[in-house]
């Protein structure tokens, strides 16, 4: 969850660290630090954002250093917390993204043997760890620390008096970027992509020892030559470019990404590989948490309509304690970042069994994606708003392919399908320009502290999704339920307080739907409904209704979910909240 960097070059580290760290925040935004190499080491750390730091930070010269950005876990946020670690003697520095689970006994062992710990964390063990075995080598001495950690991580380690970086990976991303006389080293591409675009992707158990020209990797005992992949990630889609946040530049995004995804059926290579993912199963389970967890129940219906085989969709971080795993004759994992630790462990236990498993994702090399054996990318472009958006549209956007371009689907259903899903982007297009109905919305939402979304058939999805959005960027509680659920319960907590947002579309469920918004309103709660159409039978029973687009009922998540994102956006706004990195939240939930 935390977001670590190192850099080595001709160039003062300073500035670099801190600019990568920023692009790091959305991994972990509570703490923050660096420490500057040379001839001695120099650090400095604070509670807070990266951008406190550095405005108060005095200038430290030096051409390598490492950073880290803290999604605390053990110990609050605070200075003493923040990395980097140091040994015993302020000579060996370190940055940590990970979980130590025996960190207890390590401690023990290191205060027998004189160690002194000042911090309350798991990770300010490592540097004295590598101090007690350093005989002159640091990579040897890491390497001997690692072999007694147990547990996640993602390090990289710096010594006084020494022009070279280590960094090892378990269970944790970790990039390293090359460029002319200078290396970094980083969690993940978009913090280093405004250097270099040539990205080295480490595996588990790699330890690398960087110099400004020069990385050797060793790999399971072996020096390995390093692959340099060429990625095309570029600086402008890192960036906000005019909007206020990236939340709303990536939702502005949707369209485009339907459009991309769409056009990856235009090769036939592409086409293929959708072809091969459901074929001749009897099961298939989707796993995934959060967001993804939310796409996975969309492709449910997707599935089980369009091509009658039986899906079961599974909270992956459920999944991992359960005594007996049923395994299906297909796995779909969901991660945006490929690198969820709830994902991780299922993954690897199907993996392991020699389960057939596919993963979504957004993220190329992530953990996620060598871990299984097929993986369909997302290509959504870097997500950088901690609520996901446009990644969630493009993991249905593969979800709809893997299924209407099964090899089992008839001819008719997939040109059907392909017909209208080519008119959705245009149709989005339209929808974000009539901005003000959710702008609207929003604000009415902001005024309250209670908030449900209900949905029926393939649109309660959206409504868990579109609760779960509002709750994490607002700090609104909103609750998703199914339309025909809510009178089951939660109706004791309507009132003129508590605002509905009811998702209604022109499908078999749409009666129901209306009778349930009757109900609710009976009961004196504000609806506000979410309708592809408006028309005599939803007069005098809303206080208001959001237009989106006629769709097919298949199709209809997709602008159903784009309202729903917009809507939370406003309110979020409305009520002045830090959109993009939400309290308490981080991208990239590396731990279980
Ligand atoms: C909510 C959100 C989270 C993620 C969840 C899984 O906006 O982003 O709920 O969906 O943490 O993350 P991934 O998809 O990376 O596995």
């Amino acid at each position: 969850m935390c977001g670590i960097i190192g850099y080595i070059g001709n160039r003062e580290a300073q500035a670099i660290l801190f600019n990568c760290m920023s692009r790091l925040e959305y991994r972990g935004y509570d703490s923050c630090g660096i420490a500057i190499g040379g001839k001695n080491i120099h650090s400095i750390k604070n509670k807070g954002r990266v951008i406190e730091l550095q405005e108060n930070a005095p200038r430290i010269e030096g051409t390598l250093g490492i950073g880290h950005t803290r999604w605390a876990t053990h110990g609050t946020p605070n200075a003493v917390n923040a990395h980097p670690h140091f040994d015993c003697h302020g000579k060996i520095a370190v940055v940590h993204n990970g979980i130590i689970t025996n960190y207890l006994q390590l401690i023990r062992k290191l205060k027998n043997k004189g160690h002194e710990f000042v911090s309350e964390t798991d990770s300010e063990l490592i540097p004295h760890l590598i101090e007690e075995y350093y005989c002159g080598d640091l990579q040897d001495a890491v390497e001997k620390a690692l072999d007694e950690i147990e547990g996640t991580l993602a390090i990289i380690v710096l010594k006084e008096d020494i022009e070279e970086l280590i960094a090892s990976r378990r269970n944790s991303p970790l990039v390293i970027g090359i460029a002319e006389n200078e290396v970094f080293v980083a969690s993940d591409v978009p913090a280093i992509v405004e250097f270099t675009n040539k990205i080295v992707y480490l595996e588990d158990g790699d330890t690398a020892r960087i110099s400004k020209d020069k990385i050797r990797i060793k790999r399971n005992e072996v020096t390995i030559t390093p692959v340099i992949n060429e990625i095309n990630v570029t600086k402008t889609e890192i960036e906000k470019n005019g909007f206020d946040h990236f939340m709303l530049k990536e939702i502005r995004e949707e369209p485009e990404i339907i459009e991309q995804s769409l056009d990856m059926l235009t090769n036939e290579k592409n086409i293929d590989e959708y072809r091969q993912v459901i074929r001749e199963v009897s099961d298939i389970s989707i796993i995934g948490c959060g967001t993804s967890y939310h796409a996975g129940l969309v492709g449910k219906y997707i599935i089980e309509e369009a091509l009658g085989i039986p899906v079961r969709v599974e909270l992956a971080s459920e999944l991992n304690h359960r005594h007996r795993m049923i395994i299906p004759d297909l796995t779909i994992a969901i991660t945006q970042s490929g690198e969820t630790a709830d994902v991780l462990v299922p993954l690897k236990k199907l993996h392991q069994c020699q389960a057939h498993t596919t993963v979504i994702t957004n993220v190329y090399g992530s953990t996620a994606s060598r871990i299984s054996d097929s993986v369909l990318y997302t290509h959504a472009g870097p997500e950088i708003s901690v609520a996901a958006t446009k990644t969630f549209i493009a993991q249905l956007l593969e979800l709809y392919k893997i299924t209407f371009y099964s090899s089992i689907i008839d001819t008719d259903s997939r040109m059907y399908a392909h017909k209208e899903l080519m008119c959705i982007s245009e149709k989005v297009k339209q929808m974000l320009e009539n901005d003000v109905q959710f702008q609207r919305c929003g604000e009415f939402l902001s005024e309250h502290n209670e908030v449900f979304f209900i949905g029926r058939g393939i649109n309660f999805p959206i409504a868990l999704e579109g609760a779960l959005k509002l709750k994490e960027i607002s700090y609104i509680h909103a609750e998703g339920y199914a339309g025909g659920e809510i009178k089951h319960g939660p109706f004791a907590l309507l009132d003129e307080n508590t605002p509905v947002i009811a998702l209604l579309t022109r499908d078999g469920t749409r009666d129901a739907m209306i009778s349930n918004i009757k109900e609710i309103q009976a009961r004196k709660s504000p609806v506000i409904v979410i309708s592809d159409s408006q028309d005599k039978d939803i007069d005098g029973i809303t206080d208001a209704v959001i237009t989106v687009p006629q769709v097919p009922y298949l199709f209809s998540p997709i602008v159903n979910t784009i309202a729903v994102q917009l809507i939370a956006y406003y309110g979020a706004k409305f009520k002045g909240c830090p959109i993009d990195n939400p309290r308490n939240l981080a991208k990239t939930v590396t731990v279980e």
